[in-house]
């Protein structure tokens, strides 16, 4: 195949691939330009007879950079500044890096009729584009402890989409998630539970408090579990409970809340902090989930493992990946953390089997009716985040390399540590178990 052809079939296959996509006219028609220059001084050097010393000469520069880049790599992995970045980026290499989404597996809980939900990533692309200006207008800038970028994107999105007659929060804190609830609906009323009223933080600095909310906060303070969701929904003239969303921020067991939320009806249910296995304060459904029978699930403590060797590794480069001694507890469970089902911010932490572990995955797959992960917004490259490992998440929503749309959707306006947050927010519907 002559050099032209070659690169026409580079330029064509590019231009398949990025098809459909949202606002790349720019980088494809930047590497248009780059490859008819690179095709037209082929065509100078072949009719000048300069083309075979070019072409060695190439060669020999490309061997001389990748061992000094290697050579650096190696110094990388020793040396502190392996935690920053950079060095992280160049560790893994970029063209490798997108490989490591999901490469340790992402479980996930299986549906009974295996639907999912309606929206692509051209939709949540667009949505990206629309929600960036509206954080940037969040009345509470720093909400260390409470949700970042990712998830507050998420949760807008979904609330815009299902578009719930009423919400329903559960843990408020300072009052941002009521704000991106309030961004997706402007006229629909909330109902936040949450044991301190988010006004309480008005005296210390910015907090937001919601005028069509009702809140069972401070004196009024009433768990989820117990709340008399007939009279609630009577007042609010819901009788479909369906057209209601519930948002779950308060880091009880999900498995608890799930079954609190099947008892009193309700279908369409998003949980904040999904953590995965062996990280968090709480039992997730990533946990509950994280079955042998699931791609990237089920774990083993041998030490001499591939997986132990690889967890090792990565846990130098990511703040929140687990090595093995980490994963397991006493007897070699995984499962929960350290075989732990934890609740409460951790105020309780019962030990359970691994049979009811499996029994926990088949109860929650026997009432679900849709599981999706929210993806992270965009690769680490891009955010520079630095807390959870790319191994154990779905591909970004803007993937590593993809720096022209990062920019375009406004995402490098903001602040690195608003990308550190993310914890696979999870959207799930429910319907009770068919007998
Ligand atoms: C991580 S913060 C919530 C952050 C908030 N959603 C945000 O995005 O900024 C957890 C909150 O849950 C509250 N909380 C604790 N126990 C709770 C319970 N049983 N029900 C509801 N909220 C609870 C805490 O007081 C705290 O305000």
């Amino acid at each position: 195949m002559s050099t032209k052809k070659m690169l026409e079939r580079v330029l064509s296959a590019r231009r398949t691939a990025q098809v459909g996509e949202e606002g790349d006219e720019d980088d494809e028609s930047k590497t248009r330009k780059q490859v008819l220059l690179a095709m037209r001084a082929t065509n100078h050097l072949t009719r000048t007879g300069y083309l075979l010393p070019c072409l060695v000469l190439g060669l020999v520069v490309i061997v001389v950079s990748s061992l000094i880049i290697h050579s650096r790599d190696l110094v990388c992995i020793s040396s502190p500044s392996a935690f920053d970045p950079v060095s992280r980026m160049r560790f893994f290499g970029f063209d490798s890096l997108e490989s490591h989404f999901g490469s340790l597996g992402v479980p996930w809980c299986r549906p009974k009729h295996g639907k999912t939900v309606e929206w692509t990533n051209k939709d949540l692309l667009k949505g990206l584009e629309e929600f960036v200006p509206i954080y940037e207008t969040r009345p509470i800038k720093n909400n260390m402890y409470g949700m970042g970028f990712d998830h507050s994107f998420g949760l807008w999105y979904i609330a815009r989409w299902l578009k719930p007659d009423l919400m329903i929060e559960s843990g408020a804190f300072k009052g941002h998630s009521t704000w991106v609830l309030r961004q997706a609906m402007p006229d629909k009323p909330i109902v936040s539970l949450t044991p301190r009223h988010p006004e309480k933080y008005l005296k210390k600095g910015p907090a937001y408090v919601d005028g069509n909310c009702t809140y069972f906060a401070g004196k009024e303070f009433v768990d989820f579990g117990s709340v008399n969701w007939g009279s609630v929904m009577k007042k609010h003239g819901v009788t479909d409970l369906s057209r209601v969303l519930i948002f779950f921020d308060d880091h009880q067991n999900e498995l608890k809340r799930l079954k609190q939320a099947l008892k009193a009806g309700f279908k369409h249910l998003v949980f904040e902090d999904n953590y995965d296995t062996g990280t968090g304060d709480h039992y997730s459904f990533r946990q509950i989930c994280d079955q042998f029978y699931i791609r990237g699930g089920g774990h083993s403590c041998f030490k001499d493992s591939d997986e132990a060797r690889i967890r090792s590794r990565r846990k130098k480069f990511w703040d929140k990946a687990v090595d093995i001694e980490e994963l397991c507890g006493p007897g070699e469970a995984w499962w929960g953390v350290k075989g732990q089902m934890r609740d409460d911010f951790n105020h309780s932490n019962k030990a359970i089997t691994y049979t009811q572990h499996f029994q926990n995955s088949r109860f929650v797959e026997s009432v679900l009716d849709v599981y999706w992960e929210l993806p992270p917004v965009a690769g680490p490259s891009l955010t520079h985040q630095t807390r959870y490992d790319p191994a154990r998440v779905s591909s970004p929503i803007v993937e590593d390399g993809r720096f022209g749309l990062f920019q375009r959707l406004g995402l490098s306006r903001l602040e690195t540590s608003v990308f550190n947050g993310y914890t696979q927010m999870v959207h799930i519907q429910i319907s009770k178990p068919e007998s």
